[in-house]
């Protein structure tokens, strides 16, 4: 059994090298990856362990084993991008890659994946802004891309983004159409922050552990604390009048998990809460940011 699984993959060897000569290298299928893959898979938090910004990283494969082998038109990675696994790939799609462009990907699968003469190095590890430093977008948008995307958006896995709440750009995330997860330069009035310190139920991402890890919650609650800013520093605008609820312990009088709001005559107060009960507040952005309570009860 063996000697003929070690033929068989011979001659495996020998057709991909008379097939190597016309296909593609990775530089073209490289140059692919880099524009609509490695924003996610890269570095040491690549979903499942797959890193797609080398030849190696490729090769390597994920923590499921190999994503290519050499003439199989049925490779994992094939498949994800045909959609014949989900979710498809890319996983901010639509859109996905183009017919042109998948046959790129499979003729170079086909011809053995060779690497050709230019080599593509890994990327550098992420670089995580120091505490006190400035955090925007780019610096937090890699985690909402590997770890909430898969669910919070129009290609999730969940049959739709729960609770309407797309994570996938950066409009989607300061989105107040629905409820708002992000008051900027309020985290902890932000139910994103919320959800994945665990503060809120259920923690984010849902299908945890593993979580968030610490250093990448300090930076997303840095980066709504200044303002949520984008890539060029502009600060978000305040969603005035957008819909907020929280749901959690009532710390202090006008106040749930150390978040604070305001409680005037238009509030309504049903079964009022004391401190140490768990408690629901919804309310409104007001313009300087603080959040008015239209309704406070016992939970
Ligand atoms: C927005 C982030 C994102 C982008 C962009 C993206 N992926 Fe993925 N990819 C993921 C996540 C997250 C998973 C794991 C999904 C899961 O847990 O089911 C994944 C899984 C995969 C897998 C499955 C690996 C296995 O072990 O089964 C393959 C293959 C893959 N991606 C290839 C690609 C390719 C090729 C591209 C570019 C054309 C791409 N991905 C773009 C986030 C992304
Ligand atoms: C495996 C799927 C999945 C992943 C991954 C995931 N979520 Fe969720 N998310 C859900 C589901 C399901 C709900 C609704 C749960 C509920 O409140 O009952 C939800 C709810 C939320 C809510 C509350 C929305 C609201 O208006 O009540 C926020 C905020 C949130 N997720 C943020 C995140 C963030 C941030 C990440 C990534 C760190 C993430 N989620 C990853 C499935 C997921």
């Amino acid at each position: 059994m063996r000697a003929v699984l070690a033929l068989m993959v011979m001659a495996g060897a020998a057709g991909t090298q008379a097939m190597a000569q016309d296909g593609p290298d990775f530089a073209a299928v490289g140059a692919l990856f880099a524009d609509r893959c490695v924003m996610c898979h890269s570095g040491d938090d690549a979903p499942l362990g797959l890193r797609l910004d080398s030849h190696a990283g490729v090769m390597a494969g994920s923590e499921n084993g190999p994503v290519v082998i050499a003439g199989n038109a049925g490779s994992p990675l094939l498949q994800r991008l045909r959609g014949e696994a989900e979710p498809q790939m890319p996983l901010d799609g639509p859109p996905f890659l183009s017919d042109d462009e998948i046959r790129l990907v499979s003729d170079w699968v086909a011809a053995g994946m060779p690497e050709g003469a230019a080599t593509v190095a890994p990327l550098p590890a992420r670089v995580r802004p120091a505490p006190g430093e400035d955090v925007l977008w780019p610096d937090v948008e890699p985690i909402f891309l590997k770890t909430c995307v898969k669910c919070h958006s129009d290609n999730s896995k969940v049959g739709g983004p729960p609770e309407g709440l797309r994570l996938d750009t950066l409009a989607h995330v300061l989105a107040s159409d629905e409820r708002v997860a992000v008051v900027p330069g309020n985290p902890e009035m932000s139910e994103i922050w919320r959800r994945i310190t665990g503060l809120a139920d259920p923690r984010m991402p849902f299908d945890g552990p593993p979580w968030v890890p610490e250093e990448d919650i300090r930076l997303i609650r840095d980066w709504i604390a200044q303002g949520a800013r984008d890539a060029d520093g502009v600060a978000a605008a305040v969603p005035v009048g957008a819909r907020v609820r929280l749901r959690g312990v009532l710390t202090g009088e006008n106040e749930i998990d150390g978040a604070g709001f305001i409680v005037d005559g238009g509030t309504r107060v049903d079964d009022p809460p004391r401190i140490g009960d768990e408690a629901e507040m919804r309310g409104e952005v007001q313009a300087d940011g603080s959040v008015r309570a239209t309704r406070l009860r016992d939970r």
